[in-house]
């Protein structure tokens, strides 16, 4: 199962390629903003420290909002549409 790790000491272990990086910083009770849980609002960006490769692939709402953020190609995405999708570790940290 894809690994995640949230930095720093946040959360380590596996996550179902189902589950959002937001859902997990929430159900650890991780000092998160968030709004739409659609990649519009901006509030939940995450900087990928390692494992960008697993991730699924930005849509056109989280490419927009990265793109006013001027977070785009700076491996960064909301964490509320980031999800492991390969067999591999993930490790993020909170950015806002
Ligand atoms: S909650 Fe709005 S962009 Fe993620």
């Amino acid at each position: 199962m894809p690994r995640l790790v949230i930095q720093p000491g946040i959360f380590e272990g596996d996550v179902p390629p189902t589950k959002t990086i937001l859902q997990v910083l929430l159900e650890q009770r991780a000092p998160m903003h968030f709004s739409c849980r659609r990649g519009l609002c901006g509030q939940d960006l995450i900087r990928i420290l390692s494992g960008w490769e697993f991730l699924n692939p930005i849509g056109d709402l989280e490419d927009g909002t990265l793109e006013l953020l001027r977070a785009k190609g700076k491996k960064m995405r909301m964490a509320c549409c980031a999800r492991i999708v390969g067999e591999g570790e993930v490790t993020v940290e909170i950015v806002r």
